[in-house]
Formats: C-alpha cells, structure tokens, sequence
C-alpha cells in the first residue's frame, strides 16, 4: 500500500468522509481537511477508534483565496509527505442561474474549482520529485453530460474533468498519476436526497450508495484509472449520450432537469408569502 499521506478534502461527511474510511481500512494514513465543525472531529476520533493508521485533520473554509497555500504549509510545518491528493470538497445548487443568491456562485466556483486546482499546483511538484503518487479531482456526471439548470455546477464539474484529464497526461512520463471521479447520484446530504426523488425512478436505478462509491473511486484511482464512473449502467448511460445528436440531447436534459427550476420558484413563492 502507498506510503505517506493521503490528503482528502471535503474529509468530514458524504463521499469524502467514506473514502478515507475506505483508505484507513487499507492502512492508509490520513490528512482529513473541512470546514471546522463536529463533523470533522467525530470522522477523526472514529478513525482514531477504529483503525491502525495515522491521521491528522485540518479544518479550514477552502474558498478562501489562501485556503491551499495554508493546507500546504501546515503539512510543511509538521512533516507530512502528501503521496495522494484527493480533491473532493465541492457542493451545488439547482434552479434558473439567476434565482441562485450570486455569493453562492462564487463559493461554488472558488471550492469546486478553484481550491482544487491551487492544491493541485502546489502539491504535484513534490509527487514529481518522487517519482510517484496520485492526484483526483471530483467531477460529477453532470459535468460529462452538461444540466441546465445546474449550469453553474454542471460547469465547474466540466473543468474539473477536463482539467485533471490533460493533467492526467502530462504527468504519465514523471510516475505521477491523476484520475478524475464522476459519481452519479449518491444520497449523502438532505439536497442529494431530495434531489434524486425528484427526478424520480431514473435517478434511482442509477444511484449508488455513498460507500460503494467511496470503495470504487479509491480502488480504481490505486489502479490508475482515468475516467472512474461508479456502477456500470451509469457508465451505459454516458457512453449511450454520446451517440445522440446534441440539441437532442440538451433538449431531453432541460426537460428531465426543468423540476430542480420549478421547485426553486415554489420555493421563492413560500419564503415571499412568508414575509
Ligand atoms: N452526492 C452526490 O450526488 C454527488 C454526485 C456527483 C458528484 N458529487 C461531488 O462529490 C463531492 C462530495 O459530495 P458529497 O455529496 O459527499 O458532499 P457533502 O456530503 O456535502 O460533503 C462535502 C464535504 O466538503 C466539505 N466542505 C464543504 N464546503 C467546504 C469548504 N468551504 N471548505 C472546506 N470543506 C468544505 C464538507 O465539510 P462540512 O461537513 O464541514 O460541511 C464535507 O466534508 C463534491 O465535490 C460533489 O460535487 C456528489
């Protein structure tokens, strides 16, 4: 198994928190980063209680503009080797663009993108100096398959996968690999949950639990695989758009995704009749 650490952020719930779960199980030892909270601490004294590895956290807002360089000098201080990077950290919203409060945009650009790429750039030259180790980005299948309404999101998603993909080849010749992990739905928060019953039986036979993604997505970048799509007719589904016409496809997907908008505005409605 890798040596050094193993660096996740977005570490204390969903995905992240059941990735590194899955790399202490393998005795991987762990840098765990999130915002600073319960969630943090109880993934970490879980960890602690249960499994034989190290681990150290970290909690700190990642859309701050310095956010990485902070989580970097940190493992500096305490002499930590980052082996593998796990660019999890990232959230979404849904509805018309311009219904989403502005701030929240930005926050959506700076975490999914922006911390993921300034971890990135800091932490691959000392996996090139070695000669090996294993970055991820997190994209999503919304970012292959391209949402409206999510078209914030679904394109911070699109960077991610087309970013690390062209990194993912520049970093074959110096033993360094680089995946990118596109999970369909996976019920971890209330939104993801609420968002898979509103699209109903589709989403359903192509959500996969959050521990079998977290298995797949490690096991799979250990592997050294490129593109990692959790559960094979999600996989079926990706390859099948890309045979479709595409102002065929971007008009079923408007269709299938017009709820997320619709229940925005009933939302809007209440909360102004409330006042
Ligand atoms: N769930 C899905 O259906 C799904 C599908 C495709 C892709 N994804 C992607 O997979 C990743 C994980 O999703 P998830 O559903 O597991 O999310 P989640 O359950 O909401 O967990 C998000 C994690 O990121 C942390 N985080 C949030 N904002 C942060 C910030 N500003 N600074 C530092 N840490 C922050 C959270 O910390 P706190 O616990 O302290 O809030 C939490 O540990 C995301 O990139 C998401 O876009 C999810």
């Amino acid at each position: 198994m890798e040596k050094g650490y193993t660096l996740i952020t977005g570490a204390s719930q969903g995905i992240g928190r059941e990735m590194a779960k899955y790399c202490a199980q393998k005795g991987m030892n762990l840098l765990l980063v999130a915002l600073p909270n319960e969630h943090l601490e109880d993934t970490v004294k879980e960890i602690e209680t249960d499994y034989l590895v190290k681990v150290d956290h970290l909690a700190i807002d990642l859309c701050q503009l310095d956010a990485a360089q902070q989580v970097y000098d940190w493992t500096i201080q305490k002499g930590y080797e980052v082996h593998i990077l796990i660019n999890n950290a990232g959230f979404g919203d849904s509805g018309f663009f311009e219904d989403i409060p502005f701030q929240k945009t930005v926050n959506m650009l700076l975490l999914n993108n922006l911390a993921a790429v300034s971890m990135t750039h800091l932490f691959l030259p000392q996996m090139k100096k070695r000669g090996h180790g294993h970055i991820m980005g997190t994209s999503s299948i919304e970012g292959i398959l391209i949402m409206p309404y999510k078209a914030s999101y679904s394109a911070t998603k699109r960077f991610i996968y087309s970013f690390f993909l062209a990194l993912r080849q520049e970093c074959k010749k110096a033993g360094v690999n680089v995946s990118v992990l596109c999970p369909g739905p996976v019920p971890t928060t209330p939104g993801a949950i609420q968002r898979i019953k509103v699209q109903g039986k589709k989403a359903e036979i192509i959500t996969r639990s959050v521990d079998h993604v977290a298995e797949i997505a490690i096991s799979k970048m250990l592997k050294k695989q490129g593109i990692i799509i959790p559960g094979r007719l999600l996989r079926t589904v990706v390859l099948g758009t890309w045979l479709i016409p595409f102002s065929i496809k971007m008009w079923f997907f408007e269709r299938m995704s017009r709820r997320y908008a619709d229940q925005r505005v009933e939302m809007m409605k209440k909360q102004v009749a409330v006042k």
